[in-house]
């Protein structure tokens, strides 16, 4: 098992100064290498989900464990080794540092856990070229075209194998075709390395190429009919 997720409580304080609560209890869990989509209306807490199982927010109540690592009793330095280690997170929009070339950009989870900028650099350039993306290896984020920052935004969440990877509306902007492509490639690398995928969507195509479909509505999860 790559994620146990038990009874996870999140409400957020709102603006009028009530509580809105966001997830009710939700019970998941995902086995090693299982590529599991979640969708949902936009508003149901698919982000609030996936950001709380991958430490990037905190909750109420319930418990998370990541490889039996219990992330709320994590502190925050641990947490962020934890994440460093363990998970790649790809966010709808990319969020690669643009004074940074592509290379450089997957090489920074490297670099940030310790490694050396020659073993950094050998790692960079082998999940570039199995992400298809090697030829753009020395270009500046600006000079890509959005499927391609994609591209690299996924080299870096991989870049470390971490045991899962967490997507958030990873195409969300990318035609269709292109979509196919990118998240072919992500599943065909996913397999070989038993990564685990979990990934919000509204696109029911790329739903569809994940090996399960779970529904977020008022708060929890249910399988797709
Ligand atoms: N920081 C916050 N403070 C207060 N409310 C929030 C906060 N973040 C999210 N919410 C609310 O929580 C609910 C769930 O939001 P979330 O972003 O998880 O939805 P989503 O399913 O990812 O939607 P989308 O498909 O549009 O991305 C929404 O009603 C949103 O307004
Ligand atoms: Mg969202």
């Amino acid at each position: 098992m790559v994620l146990k997720v038990s009874g996870l409580n999140k409400s957020y304080l709102q603006g009028d100064g009530t509580f809105l609560e966001v997830l009710k209890g939700i019970d998941f869990n995902l086995l090693k290498g299982e590529s599991v989509a979640v969708m949902g209306e936009s508003g149901s807490g698919k982000t609030t989900f996936l950001n709380c199982v991958a430490g990037l927010d905190r909750f109420n109540s319930g418990q998370v464990l990541l490889l039996d690592k219990d992330l709320s009793s994590l502190k925050d330095k641990d947490l962020g080794l934890a994440r460093n280690r363990l998970l790649g997170f790809v966010f709808q929009f990319h969020y690669l540092l643009k004074d940074f070339s592509v290379k450089e950009n997957v090489m920074m989870p490297c670099l940030i856990s310790g490694e050396t900028q020659s073993r950094a650099e050998e790692r960079a350039l082998s999940i570039l070229e199995k992400i298809r993306l090697l030829h753009k290896a020395e270009s500046f984020p600006k000079q890509l075209s959005g499927g391609e920052q994609q591209r690299a935004a996924i080299a870096r969440a991989l870049v470390m194998n971490p045991s899962l990877l967490v997507m958030d509306e990873p195409t969300g902007n990318l035609d269709e075709h292109l979509s196919d492509d990118i998240i072919a490639t992500v599943l065909k690398f996913c397999k070989e390395n038993n990564t685990g995928i979990l990934m919000a969507t509204h696109n029911s195509k790329i739903a569809g190429m994940m090996d399960k479909i779970l529904r977020l509505k008022e708060g929890v999860l249910w399988n797709q009919e």
